[in-house]
């Protein structure tokens, strides 16, 4: 979704933006651009496609100056062209804006401004928030109090950043609703807005985070919070950790493969300092989750979108398996339209990679309505899931770049396991051995995880076989059933091989009309307890000529005898499987996908953060 990237202060502004654009560039996009203040007027150059072309056009007519804004545009109102790309004049070029969302009464406000005399460059609704500023100076308020009436005017959620020649000593932003989020990082004689920290990340650790229906005025030196009524706010300063090295390639090609190498790490992490082992206990302070709370919790929901979806899946069996606690999983678009059965004994925890999917937060929005307590578990630190939920586990996976999300996957299924053994502990329901057992079986995640990475010269080899086809299914069952869909999910985004994740008992009740020799079907099928039904499941594709790609556990030669291509997984205890039986599937559509030359990281269409509905 739209990037956002903001600077003041001594330095010239071109390269901090440039740069800070480039590490936004996961979030997808489709044409970029950026203004700076140059010898008292804004200077702005736009182009459609990749930042690259954005860079090369700022080599052939180079501008510099402070301040400066720059954006990246993943469109929704207008085709994606220079001339719709942020950032966007205002008709006297004096302002200038860049912005994230959607300004839903845009059409009456380009109506009334057109009515006016206004001539718009652009198909954009951001332009209507430009010319609404430039309106309200022309009235006498300066560019705080007329960005404030704008603000006010526009319907919708909202990441903005506007800039003025007229005051050039300033930046405003604001931000309204949950259109992603805007953060201020904090520098020395400088500071810096970004619609997400990895833009600033080299700059500053130090940083702010906007809130709803917060604006900003950012000087070099000085930044003020302010309610859009005018009130000043104490703001809370945030020190990031994410080391800026995080978020570089290294020596892997592309980001999707090193976060997929780094599960190993990152599985780690996320049972570093929340498993003692010796007491067989888990901690999770972050939660905030009492004795009181456990006890008297009557259903769990879990919502969330995409991948993480797929995660929360598992979730819902982890905890219905080990708390006996019904469990929903609800898909977080559809959860406030269904008017769910939800009350003050009920949680709702959600789970985001980003922590700023709109349709996630408004699915958090009506829990909090209807009295739930409400939980999170989020990997973008600071981000909005992180700060509205009660308690909030923080995967620890570092920032996470490739648009394919691979590692915060993994990470929530072993924060899911562990939420389950520390409710069942506290809620009385779980036999001290039971505890014991479950507790110790994660000591071996990280290494299981490396013994499947390991084997990624024999995935490649399934990947050449097939990486021309044109359809692929796939089928598991019980807890690997959502890990059809995640491999499914993983295969279509980056390789636009149509895929479908099944469960493999429905296989039966339609999809088996597909099935001949050019329709390749993945099943899953390590020795859990729905192997033997998964074995007839491969028969049965077998049977009707398929081709079977397995997921099989290291000396299943039985799989193996039936199979066409195995993809071996070593032994592992049933419930945390899916950390095990997803990676070669990851890797397997990153091999297909780079074998088909395709833009892995950025496929398109595809944003990282989907801050709209
Ligand atoms: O940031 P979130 O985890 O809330 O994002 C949810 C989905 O948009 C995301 O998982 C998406 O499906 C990914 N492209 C999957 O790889």
């Amino acid at each position: 979704m739209c990037g956002i990237v903001g600077y003041i202060g001594p330095r010239d502004a071109t390269p901090v933006l440039l740069n800070g654009l480039k590490r936004l560039e996961y979030r997808g996009y489709d044409s970029a651009g950026v203004a700076v203040l140059t010898d008292g007027h804004i200077e702005v150059r736009r182009t459609a496609g990749k930042l690259s072309r954005l860079v090369e056009l700022v080599d052939q007519t180079p501008l510099s100056g402070s301040p400066g804004i720059g954006h990246t545009r993943w469109a929704t109102h207008g085709v994606p062209t220079a001339r719709n790309a942020h950032p966007h004049l205002s008709a006297n070029a004096r302002v200038v804006v860049v912005h994230n969302g959607i300004v839903e009464n845009f059409l009456e406000l380009r109506d009334e401004l057109t009515a006016e005399g206004v001539i718009f460059q652009s198909d954009t609704d951001t332009e209507t928030i430009v010319q609404l500023v430039e309106k309200h100076q022309a009235a006498g308020l300066d560019l705080v109090e007329a960005a404030r009436q704008t603000f006010q005017t526009i319907q919708g959620a909202h990441g903005i950043v506007l800039m003025s020649a007229d005051e050039p000593d300033k930046i405003v932003c604001a931000r309204i609703g949950n259109a992603g989020g805007v953060v201020i990082g904090l520098g020395q004689g400088e500071n810096f807005i970004a619609s997400d920290i990895p833009a600033i990340m080299e700059h500053t650790q130090q940083v702010i985070f906007l809130e709803s229906h917060q604006m900003a005025i950012v000087t070099s030196s000085h930044v003020q919070i302010e309610t859009m009524a005018g009130k000043s706010i104490q703001p809370k300063i945030h020190t990031i950790s994410f080391d800026a090295a995080a978020a570089e390639k290294g020596e892997y090609q592309h980001f999707m493969q090193k976060e997929i190498h780094e599960q190993v790490r990152s599985l780690t992490d996320t049972l570093a300092g929340r498993v003692d082992f010796q007491a067989g206990r888990i901690r999770l302070p972050e939660l905030k989750l009492t004795t009181e709370l456990a006890q008297k919790i009557r259903k769990i929901y879990i919502t969330a979108c995409g991948t993480a979806a797929y995660a929360g899946m598992v979730g819902k069996i982890l905890i219905e398996k080990i708390v006996r606690l019904p469990c929903e999983l609800e898909i977080a678009s559809e959860f406030r339209y269904s008017d769910p059965i939800v009350d003050e004994n009920c949680v709702v925890l959600a789970i985001s990679q980003s922590g700023e999917t709109a349709d996630t937060l408004a699915a958090m929005e009506e829990g909090r309505r209807k009295g739930a307590a409400i939980w999170s578990i989020v990997n973008a630190i600071g981000s909005q899931a992180m700060r509205v939920a009660q308690g909030s586990l923080s995967m620890q996976t570092g920032p996470e770049i490739g648009v394919a999300s691979t590692k915060a996957f993994t990470a929530p299924l072993v924060d899911l396991y562990m939420l389950a053994v520390l409710l069942a502990d506290l809620r009385g329901n779980l036999p001290d051995a039971d505890r014991r057992a479950l507790v110790s079986d994660l000591r071996l995640v990280p290494q299981l995880a490396s013994r499947v990475l390991n084997t990624e010269p024999e995935i490649k080899k399934v990947a050449r076989a097939l990486k021309n086809v044109r359809d692929c299914l796939f089928l598991g069952r019980g807890i690997n059933m959502p890990i059809a869909y995640e491999g499914a999910l993983k295969l279509k985004e980056i390789s636009y091989i149509h895929a479908e994740g099944y469960p493999a008992g429905e296989m039966k009740h339609g999809p088996i009309a597909l099935i001949d020799r050019h329709m390749p079907v993945v099943c899953i099928a390590p020795q859990d307890p729905w192997h033997e039904k998964m074995l007839s499941q491969i028969q049965q594709v077998k049977a009707r000529g398929g081709t079977v790609i397995a997921v099989a556990t290291e000396g299943d030669e039985l799989v193996a005898s039936l199979a066409d291509h195995v993809l071996w997984v070593p032994k592992c205890p049933w419930m945390l499987s899916p950390v095990v039986t997803v990676i070669p599937l990851q890797l397997m559509a990153y091999n297909i996908a780079t074998l088909r030359g395709l833009d892995v990281d950025q496929p398109r269409n595809l944003a990282k953060s989907v801050t709209v509905e």
